[in-house]
C-alpha cells in the first residue's frame, strides 16, 4: 500500500495521485492522531509527502512521519540540507519536456480527416471522413464516455470504488471501461444479443462484466437491455448509470470537441455533415456546433432502414450501434435537416468497399454513413465539402461484415452457378412469400393452415411478414410432430402454438450455392432462406428434390 499525504491545499501532480492507493490530507505540518492511525492501519510500504512549494511544512510533516517509524519519501524541489532518513524525490521533472500524455484518457479526440477519393470518384464534391476509429478506445464513443464520468464525479454521483452500469452496444462500454480501469471503478454492461462476440470479449478484457439480453423485445419489456440495466443500477450499492440516451454530456462532448475540430479542420468550408444516429449524441452535438458557426450547413442522418429516425417502426436490422426503436432525449430532431434510410446490404457492402478500395478498415455503421454521403454527394458540386463520421473500426466485425461465410449465410453475397435463390424461385410461383403462423395461434388452426397451403413445416413468427431479421422468427412447427402430439393428447389442439413449437429452423443465404442446402438438409428437415438478412422462404427436402430432378 502506498499512501500519499498532502500538506495544506497543494494540488498534487497526477503522476503522484495515480501511484497512490490512498490519499490523506493534513491542514499543516502537525499531524493529527487520526491521520497517523489512518496511515498505520494500512501498513504502508511507502508514505509519500507533498506540500506547498518553497516552504518547510512538507519537510516537517515528513520528518514527523519518519519519527513514527514509517518509510517516507518527500517530493520536493527544495530538498532539506539534512534529509535525516527521508527519501527525497523531485516534485517536478526539470528535464526537457517530453511528448507524452499522462493517461490514455488525455488522448481522446483530435482525430484526423481523410479524403475518400476512390470511393467518391464519381462525385464533384469533397468527401472527407472523420476517423473516429483512431480514438484512444477505438470509437467516437470515447468522447461522451469520458465527459459523462467526469461530470458524474464533479456532481458526486460517482464515488471512489463505485460501479458504472450502462446499457451499451459496445463502444460506449469500451470508453467507460477505459475510464473505469484507470480510475478503479467496477463496470457492468448490459447489451443486446445481436452484438458481435468480439465486442463482448473486448469489454471483458478491460475487466468489465457483461450481461447479454434478447434483441427482439420491446424497450419496456423487463428482459430488454434497458430494463435490465435499470434494475442493476437500483440493486448494486454505489451504482451510477451514465445513461447515454439521456445524459446531456453526451451531445455536449461533441459540441465541445468533435464539432470545433471539424470546423477548424475544414477551415469553415464544411457544407454537409453526415453521421449515423444511435443515441443521437454525435449528430446533435456536432450539428448544434456547426449550425452555430454557419446555419446553412446541412446536417444529414444515416439510418438503418427500419429504425425510427428515418420513419421506420423500430423493427430489427443487422447493422450495429445505430438506429433505434425509440426516440432518445439526446437526439434533437430540430438540428437534423434530412435522414437517409440505408439497407443492411448497402451498409455492409459499402463498408467492405471502403476497406478494399481506401485501405480503411471500417465498421458496418461507417458503411451506412459513407453510403448516405455518396447518395447526397450526387447532387453536389466542387464547392461542397461533405464530412462524414466513421464511428469505429472493422476489427470489431471480423466475424460478421468481413466474414464471407457469415455474409453468404445471411444472403448478402452471391455464389456463381445455381443458388438457393434458384430453388426458392422455382417453388415460390405457387406459394405466398412466407407461409407462417403467429405465436398465439391455436395448434388446430396451425394444422389447417398447413393443409391449406400444403406445407409440412412453418416458421412461428413474432411480427407480420415481410420479416426484417431472423430474430423475428420465434420457432418452427412440423406437421408430423404436431400430429403425434395431438394424437397422444387431443387437448393440445386448443393450446397456443408457442407452447409446443420447436426451435427455429437453420438458415441459409439466398445467394449461397445449392450444395449448402443439400448439406443443411442432411440434419434438418427444412431450412429458412435469408435475403440480405430478411427471412423470405422455407425450403424442404422435397423442394430440393423437385429442383434437382426438374433440371
Ligand atoms: C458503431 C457505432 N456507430 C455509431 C454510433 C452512434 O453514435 P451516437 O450514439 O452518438 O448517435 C454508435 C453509438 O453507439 C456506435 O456504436
Amino acid at each position: 500500500m502506498r499512501v500519499l499525504v498532502v500538506v495544506g491545499d497543494t494540488e498534487p501532480p497526477e503522476r503522484l495521485l495515480v501511484r497512490s492507493d490512498r490519499v490523506l490530507h493534513t491542514a499543516g505540518p502537525e499531524l493529527e492522531p487520526q491521520l497517523l492511525a489512518d496511515v498505520r492501519a494500512h501498513i504502508p510500504e511507502d508514505v509519500a509527502v507533498v506540500g506547498p512549494a518553497g516552504r518547510a511544512e512538507a519537510t516537517k510533516a515528513a520528518a514527523d512521519l519518519r519519527a513514527h517509524g514509517f518509510p517516507v519519501t518527500l517530493y520536493t524541489d527544495t530538498p532539506p540540507t539534512d534529509p535525516d532518513g527521508l527519501r527525497i524525490r523531485p516534485l517536478t521533472d526539470t528535464g526537457p519536456p517530453m511528448e507524452v500524455a499522462d493517461s490514455l484518457l488525455d488522448l481522446v479526440g483530435d482525430t484526423p480527416l481523410v479524403r475518400l477519393d476512390r470511393i467518391g470518384k464519381r462525385l464533384d464534391c469533397h468527401l472527407l471522413a472523420k476517423c473516429e476509429f483512431l480514438n484512444a478506445g477505438g470509437s467516437v464513443k470515447d468522447r461522451p464516455a469520458v465527459a459523462m464520468v467526469d461530470a458524474a464525479e464533479r456532481a458526486g454521483l460517482l464515488q471512489p470504488g463505485g460501479t458504472i452500469v450502462e446499457p451499451t452496444s459496445g463502444n460506449t462500454g469500451v470508453g467507460l471501461a477505459i475510464v473505469a480501469a484507470r480510475r478503479k471503478y467496477r463496470c457492468v454492461f448490459v447489451m443486446p444479443d445481436k452484438m458481435a462476440p468480439e465486442k463482448i470479449k473486448l469489454l471483458r478484457a478491460y475487466g468489465a462484466e457483461v450481461v447479454v439480453c434478447p434483441t427482439a423485445v420491446a424497450p419496456s419489456d423487463p428482459d430488454s437491455y434497458y430494463s435490465v440495466a435499470n434494475r442493476l443500477t437500483e440493486e448494486i450499492p454505489g451504482a451510477y448509470q451514465p445513461n447515454q440516451y439521456r445524459n446531456t454530456e453526451n451531445p455536449e462532448s461533441h459540441v465541445r470537441s468533435t464539432g470545433p475540430e471539424i470546423w477548424r479542420q475544414t477551415a469553415g468550408r464544411i457544407t454537409h455533415f453526415v453521421a449515423g444516429i444511435g443515441t443521437g449524441g454525435t449528430i446533435t452535438g456536432v450539428g448544434r456546433y456547426l449550425k452555430s458557426q454557419n446555419p446553412e450547413i446541412q446536417i444529414v442522418g444515416a439510418d438503418p432502414e427500419g429504425s425510427v429516425y428515418s420513419g421506420g417502426d423500430g423493427r430489427p436490422y443487422l447493422v450495429e450501434g445505430i438506429g433505434e426503436d425509440f426516440w432518445p432525449e439526446t437526439y434533437d430532431r430540430g438540428i437534423v435537416d434530412r435522414v437517409v434510410p440505408v439497407t443492411d446490404r448497402d451498409s455492409f457492402l459499402t463498408a467492405r468497399r471502403v476497406t478494399r478500395e481506401e485501405g480503411i478498415l471500417i465498421g458496418g455503421s461507417g458503411g451506412t454513413a459513407v453510403w448516405a454521403a455518396l447518395e447526397i454527394g450526387k447532387e453536389l458540386g466542387p464547392d461542397h465539402v461533405v464530412v462524414l463520421i466513421i464511428p469505429d473500426s472493422g476489427r470489431g466485425y471480423l466475424s460478421k461484415v468481413y466474414d464471407d461465410e457469415w455474409m453468404a449465410d445471411y444472403g448478402f453475397l452471391s455464389a456463381l452457378g445455381n443458388t438457393v435463390g434458384d430453388i426458392l424461385h422455382r417453388k415460390s410461383a405457387e406459394l405466398p412469400a412466407l407461409v407462417h403462423v403467429h405465436l398465439d395461434e391455436k395448434v388446430r388452426d396451425v394444422i389447417s393452415t398447413m393443409r391449406e397451403f400444403e406445407v409440412s413445416q412453418m416458421p412461428v413468427v413474432r411480427a407480420e411478414p415481410p420479416l426484417r431479421t431472423s430474430s423475428e422468427v420465434a420457432g418452427s412447427v412440423a406437421e408430423r410432430e404436431l400430429m403425434s402430439l395431438a394424437f397422444s393428447d387431443a387437448a393440445v389442439l386448443d393450446r397456443p402454438v408457442a407452447e409446443v413449437m420447436s426451435p427455429p429452423l437453420p438458415s441459409v443465404g439466398l445467394g449461397e450455392p445449392v450444395d449448402v442446402v443439400v448439406s443443411a438438409l442432411d440434419s434438418a428437415t427444412a431450412v429458412l432462406v435469408l435475403d440480405a438478412g430478411h427471412p423470405v422462404g422455407i425450403l424442404t427436402r422435397s423442394d430440393l428434390l423437385a429442383f434437382l430432378t426438374g433440371r
